[in-house]
């Protein structure tokens, strides 16, 4: 096999060195391309066909459905791991040992303090404001508090900064949810371990003592590590892009937040509840919204199918199938959208337009219904997609800056007006 790749153009032959990833990904190294051929770039809108970086944290084979941080299988992982190893494991490159996890922990829960400032800046969004839009801007409200962070470049100081970011945005996540539901705002438990706490600081009542369900924090573990990370998506190439200029992580985060927020990506679990709501509500007819689907017309898409890079099952999308069932089933709850999501999965997977444009179900498709279940309001969704993902977010970042990485920059193909001469407002 060549280790080269020859470009033909106008007569002349250009050599390009073909670079081969551990799992024997292959690409073409074009670094050279515009000063060898004289200005001529590649274009590839969505960037579809673009490796933006080298990276040695998460592999996904979208043929296959596999899906592994730093080598380990997520299915692995979301059995016997827990959130804060993934985070560790994620960031850090290895699984920590009982003592590297104990001291992670403890640096994190040393910094678990929000500003009591911060307070004025949530209150002053009304209670109808999107969740998504609060913890953006909360996140990016946390640079003015946390100086020190903004722009870090020795690995120490990356470490403070992540374990500071680890500590503060749970917070952060649950004053999003009280705001929304009038509840007073509460710091954390240190006593407890990262995912519980956070639970806890979402759900305690004012005037209820808080019980720990097992099977909820475990549902949420298994949750939060399954979107934990995910290679270059919208949010994470986002913050690397971000990241790239040297702003800052929690400025690079808060671009992430906003690039997840979308439909077409995190925003999707959102989307697909209401989908399925609005399906319930109208009856139940999941044929009808099948035939939307592929009408060409109709711009309804069915939300929780298809994948940029898996062209077969989401294997995240297996696992949560499978909690979804357990978690309702253990919790003693019926929740008639499950049955009109799964009659959707069927229906989709026998259906020639699904099967030969390979559309499957999602991450995004049953996490909803986990969420439901476990007593998050719709809205905030996306926010703890974001919970789950700011490992892999810190974690590309992090390598971005350690591999000096240089701006993210595109170019482009201009195809507006040639020079042309200004005309006065009365001659136009
Ligand atoms: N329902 C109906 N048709 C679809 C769907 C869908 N959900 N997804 C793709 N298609 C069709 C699309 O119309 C196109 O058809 P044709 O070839 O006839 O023009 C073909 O499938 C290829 O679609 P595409 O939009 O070119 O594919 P893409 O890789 O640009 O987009 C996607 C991927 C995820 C944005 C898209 O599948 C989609 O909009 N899905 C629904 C939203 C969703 O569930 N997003 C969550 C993604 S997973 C989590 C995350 O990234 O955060």
């Amino acid at each position: 096999m060549s280790d080269k790749a020859t470009l033909e153009y106008n007569g002349k032959k250009y050599e390009f060195p073909v670079i081969e990833g551990t799992e024997n990904e292959l690409a073409i190294d074009i670094k050279t391309l515009r000063s060898v051929t004289n200005g001529m770039i590649t274009i590839d809108p969505g960037y579809k066909n673009t490796g933006s970086c080298e990276s040695a944290i998460t592999f996904l084979d979208g043929e296959k459905g596999i899906l592994r941080y730093r080598g380990y299988s997520i299915e692995e992982l979301a059995e016997k791991a827990d959130f804060l190893e993934v985070a560790y494991l994620l960031i850090f490159g290895e699984l920590p040992n009982k003592e590297q996890l104990a001291k992670f922990h403890d640096d994190i829960k040393e910094e678990s303090h929000i500003d009591e400032e911060m307070k004025k800046i949530l209150d002053a969004f009304p209670k109808s404001a999107h969740p998504m839009g609060v913890l953006t801007s909360l996140t990016s409200a946390l640079i003015a508090f946390n100086p020190i962070s903004v722009n870090v470049s020795s690995e120490e100081a990356m470490y403070h900064a992540i374990v500071r970011i680890l500590a503060k945005f749970p917070v952060l996540v649950a004053w999003t949810l009280r705001k929304k539901k009038g509840l007073p705002l509460d710091y954390g438990d240190d006593s407890l371990g990262y995912v519980e706490n956070f639970h806890k600081m979402m759900f305690k009542r004012p005037n209820k003592e808080y019980t720990k369900n097992e099977i909820v924090i475990e549902a949420l573990d298994k949750l939060l590590i399954l979107h934990a990370d995910h290679e270059q998506n919208c949010s994470t190439s986002t913050v690397r892009i971000v990241g790239s200029s040297h702003a800052g992580l929690f400025a690079s985060l808060s671009a992430g937040i906003a690039a997840l927020w979308g439909p077409l990506h995190g925003g999707a679990n959102q989307a697909v509840l209401e989908m399925l709501e609005a399906i319930e509500a109208d009856g139940g007819d999941t044929k009808k919204y099948m035939a939307k689907a592929k009408d060409k017309e109709d711009p309804f898409r069915l939300m929780g199918f298809g994948h940029r890079v898996y062209k077969n099952f989401d294997p995240r999308a297996r696992i949560i199938k499978k909690a979804a069932d357990g978690v309702l089933g253990d919790l003693g709850i019926e929740d008639p959208i499950l049955e009109i999501a799964k009659g959707l999965e069927k229906e989709a997977l026998e259906d020639k337009y699904f099967v030969d444009r390979k559309l499957y179900p999602n991450v995004d498709f049953y996490s909803g219904i986990i969420y439901r279940a476990l007593g998050i309001p719709t809205d905030m969704f996306t926010v703890m997609f974001a919970m789950g993902r700011l490992p892999g977010w810190i974690a590309q970042w992090r390598e971005m800056r350690l591999r000096k990485e240089p701006i993210g920059r595109p170019r482009q193909v201009y195809i507006g007006e040639n020079e042309r001469p200004f005309v006065s407002v009365d001659l136009r």
